[in-house]
């Protein structure tokens, strides 16, 4: 609507200018037009004070009726008294009067080889207020009129025509070509306009694309430092162990901690090798996972953490609980962190224990987490997914910021809150849809 407004607009405007101006050349001619009557009807009429002068008794009637033949009459005796110069006669004529004589005009036949009166719409000659002849229309309507008293002392005849403008022989077609030339101009503008602001949003795109890979090759390298942290140090405490045992002389005891670490350490590869993957694409591997399975084996990668907290770690997954397609590595991070905390947070607690639980609905696999610690604070329940949200001192606040991201990225949901008894309390929420599909 604004284009078809502004396309109006200006066609309005320029066609406007160029009426005018096309008008305004049309007035122009005709002035010129009329100086040229002007002068020649001028001429004419002196002719007569010559021929008035020169004309005698011996003259001879038909030759000078030969060559002038708009002069019907003529006399050597003058009018009496030979005043006034001029007498109107009948339609078209009049006498001119001199002490030497008088001649009767025609002025239609004076004016016959004049083109010019017929390029006015209405022409008049007329002597004080009294028409000698009028020839076109009565040029009431016209727009212009030019008007000029004959600079001749005898015959000071008015000269008066009018005009209208030539409204065909405006240049239409030129017109025609101004309305398609702004069309065409809106058009491309607009044109322009649009492939401008597509640009701009795929510059935009490629701008935030760059931001969210920065942004997520940043939550990256926290996730790995955040992950690798606990094997790390579960290796290095295994193995000053080990390195104690050793000096001891009690190598064969050494044994199964070094068997952990090299669990451990493969854990580290396998996070490795999933951080990699993720570098070169977003997509993750989805196989079937029993929740049981991958429960154990975290409670077995925890399993010093687990025995010095005496941790009682209760698994009520049923049997019968289908497998969740899911990332394994990723389940694994996800009940590492759960359980990891409710281990630190127990170190106060009198009988620490954990409860891993789940049960299906009729539309999603839900999980749960339960722990006998004091529970999360109020902050802690607004704020425990935020990135770098931590009670602990030698906490990084990651953890649970990771597990959202991780649980996410399955289509399912975690809520936090407090159970009865007062321990925290993470329910996770898992989609059957995608699951069967
Ligand atoms: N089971 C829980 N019981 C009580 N508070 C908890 C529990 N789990 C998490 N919290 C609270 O939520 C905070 C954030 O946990 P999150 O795992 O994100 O970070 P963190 O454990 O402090 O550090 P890290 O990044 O090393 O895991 C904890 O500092 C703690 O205050
Ligand atoms: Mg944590």
């Amino acid at each position: 609507m604004l284009k078809v407004i502004i396309w109006l607009f200006l066609t309005t405007l320029s066609c406007g200018g160029a009426v005018v101006y096309a008008l305004h050349q049309q007035y122009q001619e005709q002035s010129a037009e009329f100086r040229i009557l002007y002068r020649d009807i001028t001429v004419k009429l002196a002719q007569n004070d010559v021929i008035l002068a020169l004309l005698s008794n011996s003259s001879d009637p038909a030759v000078v009726q030969q060559k002038f033949p708009y002069i019907l009459r003529w006399q050597t005796k003058p009018h009496e008294p030979p005043r006034p110069d001029i007498n109107p006669a009948r339609a078209g004529t009049y006498w001119i009067n001199s002490p030497q004589g008088s001649l009767l005009i025609d002025l239609p036949a004076l004016l016959a080889d004049f083109v010019h009166p017929q390029k006015f719409h209405h022409f008049s000659l007329s002597w004080k207020d009294v028409p000698l002849l009028m020839q076109g229309g009565d040029g009431k309507d016209d727009w212009w009129r030019w008007e000029k008293q004959i600079a001749s002392p005898s015959q000071p005849l008015n000269l008066a025509v009018t005009h209208h403008p030539d409204w065909r022989s405006l240049p239409w077609l030129a017109l025609l070509f101004v309305g398609v030339f702004w069309a065409v101009v809106i058009y491309f503008y607009n044109q322009y306009q649009v492939t401008k602001r597509q640009r701009n949003i795929a510059d935009l795109r490629a701008h935030y694309s760059e931001l969210a890979r920065l942004n997520a090759m940043g939550e990256m390298a926290a996730g790995m430092v955040h992950e690798l942290n606990q094997p790390l140090t579960a290796i290095l405490s295994y193995s000053q162990t080990a390195q104690r045992l050793i000096k001891q002389q009690q190598a064969e005891k050494a044994q199964p901690l070094l068997d952990a670490s090299v669990i451990q350490t493969k854990r580290i590869s396998a996070l490795l090798l999933e951080f990699r993957e993720k570098l070169h694409s977003d997509e993750q591997v989805l196989q079937a996972v029993s929740l049981s399975k991958v429960w154990e084996r975290v409670v077995m990668l925890l399993g010093n953490e687990i025995e010095r907290g005496k941790i009682n770690v209760i698994n009520q997954i049923p049997e019968s609980l289908p497998s969740l397609i899911a990332s394994p590595l990723g389940i694994e991070q996800i009940f590492h962190n759960l359980l990891n905390n409710a281990i630190q947070a127990q170190r106060q607690t009198a009988k620490p224990w954990v409860a891993v639980n789940a049960r299906l609905t009729a539309n999603s696999m839900v999980l749960s987490v339960t722990d006998g610690g004091p529970g999360l604070s109020e902050q802690a329940l607004q704020q425990v997914f935020m990135p770098f949200y931590t009670t602990r001192q030698d906490g990084l606040g990651l953890g649970m910021a990771l597990t959202e991201t991780l649980v996410q990225r399955l289509n399912g949901s975690i809520r936090a809150e407090n159970s009865a008894a007062g321990g925290a309390c993470f329910t996770l929420t898992f989609p059957r849809a995608q699951q069967e599909a």
